[in-house]
């Protein structure tokens, strides 16, 4: 049966079918345990969560499944002592006279003083492993090997984000179970950790068999898959299971923002583009109004997460005034194939889609 892989039997899930971490609340544990309880695999996206709530979510995800389920964290930049307070300032005076930014959030923008060093990520890790969670995921760069055996030898699964053979190839080294291999394809940041961004942004296609060739571990196929033709074709080219994420955003369960479904819904014939405009950091949306206006700063942006702290107040007035204009609609290319649905009923149409493809090859 083509449900039966390498990641299957190593994660003890029924399905090949990860839903993709989705950090900033997004992963809600109902999206996570609906997942699981469906014979997928649920993830909390908690980069941005500090420790306590953390656990409470691990918490809340294990009153609502018993079946296994992840927790991803973002590996932290390495440090740079240098900001460029000369770029930081500008950005501040750029967001804050911004076209209809009330005055308030432009004043509240001038003020930040940009502490983000606020979650510490071993703070973090300290709660996977107290919880004991089953299945722990990272993205943005790798961890020590010391880390990952000693995640390991506690039955903790450990998988690492990938979007180059190279990358691939240092995760297996560095130790870890399984690899997340993101196309270009893929919305939301890119994991790039080890070449430049523009010369990480392979396709899926391309990448996939070119990873499964050069590892032994089992390789997850993620970026751009939305129905089961999606997950077929991945299978074919040898990855042992897919993520996706985009897919899960319209879902009941989902915690994004309603407007920002409905964008992902009706994103037919709307822009998908690469920018660092929200958060310092590459990522794929849908383009709107506030990505527009940062494109001149393309190249000169504070790196993550100070931009990411910068945007945020602008963010926040966005998702309360219902305005998707000025909100991270981070989407995938193939957004406009999603479907308004329950994470169960996805999950079942995802199934049979899946068998479908797969026997109109016989
Ligand atoms: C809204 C959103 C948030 C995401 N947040 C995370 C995250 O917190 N951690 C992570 O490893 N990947 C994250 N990703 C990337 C996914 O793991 C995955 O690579 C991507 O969703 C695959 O492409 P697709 O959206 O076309 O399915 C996010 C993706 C989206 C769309």
């Amino acid at each position: 049966m083509w449900n039966d892989t390498k990641i299957t039997r190593q994660l003890g899930m029924r399905y090949p079918i990860i839903q993709a971490p989705m950090a900033g609340g997004l992963s809600t544990p109902q999206l996570v345990a609906a997942v699981s309880n469906c014979g997928g695999l649920g993830f909390l996206g908690a980069g941005y969560m500090k420790p306590p709530a953390i656990r409470e979510a691990v918490q809340e995800i294990r009153q609502l499944t018993k079946f296994p389920f992840g927790v991803n964290l973002f590996i932290p930049p390495k440090r740079n002592n240098t900001v460029d307070m000369s770029a930081v300032n500008s950005m501040k005076q750029h967001l804050s006279s911004l076209k209809n930014i009330p005055h308030e959030i432009g004043k509240e923008i001038l003020e930040l003083s940009l502490n983000t060093s606020q979650i510490d990520f071993s703070d973090q890790l300290s709660i996977i492993v107290e919880e004991h969670v089953p299945i722990f995921s990272f993205t943005f760069g790798t961890l020590p090997s010391q880390d990952i055996e000693n995640l390991k030898s506690r039955n903790i699964h450990v998988m690492g984000t990938a979007t180059t053979v190279a990358e691939a190839l240092a995760l297996e080294m560095a130790g870890v179970s399984a690899v997340v291999v993101q196309g270009a394809e893929a919305g939301g940041h890119r994991g790039s950790f080890l070449e430049s961004d523009d010369s990480s942004l392979v396709g899926l296609m391309a990448l996939v068999p070119q990873v499964v060739d050069q590892l032994k571990i089992p390789v997850i196929a993620s970026g751009g898959i939305m129905d089961g033709r999606g997950i077929a074709a991945a299978l074919a080219l040898g990855a042992s299971g897919v993520q996706m994420g985009t897919a899960f955003i319209p879902s009941r369960e989902c915690g994004a923002h309603p407007q920002y479904k409905e964008a992902v819904l009706k994103s037919h014939g709307q822009k998908n583009v690469l920018t660092s405009a929200f958060s310092g950091k590459p990522a794929r949306i849908i383009q709107n109004t506030f990505a527009v206006s940062m494109q001149q700063y393309q190249g000169s942006l504070p790196p993550y997460p100070l931009q990411n702290a910068l945007t945020t107040p602008i963010r926040n007035w966005a998702a309360k005034h219902t305005l998707p204009d000025f909100m991270s609609l981070w989407a995938g290319q193939a957004s406009p194939l999603s479907r308004e649905s329950g994470a169960a009923d996805l999950m079942v149409a995802l199934i049979e889609e899946t068998s479908k493809a797969l026997e109109s090859f016989r």
